[in-house]
């Protein structure tokens, strides 16, 4: 028999085959004994359900079994029995215990018992062997691929945008460096400044934030494409909300106007909510459970309405709230906590760019709903957004999900050069170095519009995760690179 010919859990939880010998391979979760009869509850990570082996210390040694503790990696052959306890509908009684790897339980870091998720973040490595991340990693698996199953089905083709690049394309300054100069000692120019021409790429390059301005030269030529991909930003942002390595999906389509943006967008996100709730049924109920947990330690008033799954569910069977930036102004400026001057920053005037403190208000207590804010003042947006006849307000697009605030942000794109370049010299983007960029305005322009979607938002959204260092397994985070 090939090393391999293993049976995973999920099919044998699947398929129930009473009495098939079967070899399954996994880590145990525990242990328990008597005089009679072990039982260890194997866990091979296919689904977040243990699964029990009967173990009988007439066939299988006393050393083994000792070995058998919680950690380990075993390849177990037996015969899979009607289960006698509740629970489970079979069990396998084994036939031969191989003890894979031993992992010795004075230093096995994760024993079975509640951990905090802050301890788990610092075993990274192993906290994927617990249910909870289990449960996420499952569910994210499936919401990447619900993300290429819902744009293939629509006819979007999938762009690699390039990882290194000379351009900022949201223009905040926010970039990685790469560079293979000696930091220590750098060529300089005769000004003294350093010479990148002597860098790898003869120039100044970083990481990029955004695959935007390489979809739209794409979009230019196949209609409607998307990226997805990983994305840099080094802003100093430590919450819950931000990571210095995020992934986002970034759609770009010819031909769409600002209303068949928020309209794809719309579709995109309930299509994923969706399919998680078609897929990972499962791992839902036990991450809503989870949060039910979470949740007695708070105080009453801070608790949430609704399960997570019914949540998932409101958000699919209700229309996002579709407002403009002005009329959110009106309604914050008229709330509550800006009369009591609750809001750490208060909203005085138009203009004012809004914190998360104010779309969490919007969404979580005036609408409690999605909302998607659309036509904000152009001070506050990037130079490539479509300037609307009032002169005043650009054809953006942000979508405000509840408990995480900001999960998508658009616009529709400035297909007209005069007004682009005119732009881009107000907020001085330098439009030598985007040539390329400003030649698609040059040569068969359209309107065109697109948006970002942050994929780890949106698997704490679904997860119902409070911290985005959760949902991604290897978390980088100011000051944080381990692992
Ligand atoms: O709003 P942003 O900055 O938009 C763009 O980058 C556009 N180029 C997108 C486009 O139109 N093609 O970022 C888009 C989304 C945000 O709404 C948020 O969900 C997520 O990316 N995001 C982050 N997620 C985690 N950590 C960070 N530091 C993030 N910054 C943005
Ligand atoms: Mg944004």
């Amino acid at each position: 028999m090939a090393f391999n010919k293993r049976v995973k859990i999920k099919t044998i939880l699947d398929q129930n085959p009473i009495g098939s010998e079967l070899t399954i391979m996994g880590w145990v979760r525990t242990k328990r004994s008597n005089k009679n009869v072990t039982f260890i509850a194997m866990n091979d990570g296919s689904v977040i359900t243990n699964y029990q082996v009967v173990a009988d210390p007439n066939l299988i040694s006393e050393d083994v079994l000792k070995k058998c503790s919680t950690g380990a990696c075993l390849k177990i052959t037996g015969t899979v029995v009607e289960s006698q306890g509740s629970g489970q509908a079979s069990e396998l009684n084994a036939i031969s215990i191989e003890v894979l790897g031993e992992a010795d339980p004075e230093k096995y870091p994760l024993q079975p018992k509640k951990h905090s998720l802050e301890f788990l973040r610092e075993i990274a490595h192993l906290r994927m062997r617990t249910n909870t991340f289990g449960a996420v990693f499952r569910v994210r698996h499936a919401l990447a691929f619900a993300v290429h199953q819902y744009f293939n089905n629509k006819g979007f083709f999938y762009i690699h945008t390039p990882i290194i690049t000379a351009s900022d394309a949201e223009g905040a300054g926010e970039t990685f460096k790469v560079t293979t100069l000696d930091i220590a000692n750098p060529p300089r120019t005769e000004e003294g400044a350093v010479d990148f021409k002597q860098d790898f790429f003869e120039r100044e390059a970083n990481l990029t934030v955004s695959g935007q301005l390489e979809g739209e030269l794409a979009a230019m030529a196949l209609s409607e494409i998307y990226t997805f991909g990983p994305t840099f930003r080094a802003e100093n942002s430590n919450t819950t909300r931000h990571l210095a390595e995020f992934w986002m999906i970034e759609p770009e389509m010819a031909f769409y106007d600002a209303e068949d943006n928020a309209d794809l967008a719309e579709d995109f996100l309930k299509y994923l909510i969706q399919y998680a709730l078609e897929n990972c049924m499962e791992d839902l109920k036990f991450l809503e459970s989870r949060l039910l947990d979470e949740e007695k330690s708070k105080p009453a008033d801070q608790r949430s309405e609704l399960g997570l799954i019914d949540k998932l569910k409101f958000v699919l069977e209700n229309e996002f709230v579709r407002i403009t930036y002005t009329e959110a102004i009106e309604i914050l400026k008229r709330s509550k906590p800006n009369q009591k001057k609750k809001f750490q920053y208060l909203i005085e005037e138009w203009g004012a760019d809004l914190q998360s403190e104010h779309e969490r208000y919007l969404v979580e207590k005036h609408f409690k709903k999605p909302v998607i804010l659309t036509d904000y003042p152009k001070e506050i947006k990037s130079f490539y957004m479509r300037q609307n006849e009032d002169g005043k307000t650009v054809a953006a697009m942000d979508i405000l999900f509840p408990g995480i605030g900001e999960i998508v942000g658009g616009s529709q794109r400035e297909e007209r050069m005069d007004v682009l370049l005119k732009r881009m010299e107000e907020m001085n983007i330098p439009t030598e170095e985007m040539w390329w960029f400003l030649d698609t305005r040059r040569f068969g322009s359209t309107p065109h519009a697109g948006f970002g979607l942050g994929f780890e938002r949106m698997v704490q959204f679904v997860t119902g995760m409070g911290n985005i260092r959760d949902v991604i397994a290897f978390p980088r985070t100011p000051g944080n690179a381990e692992f």
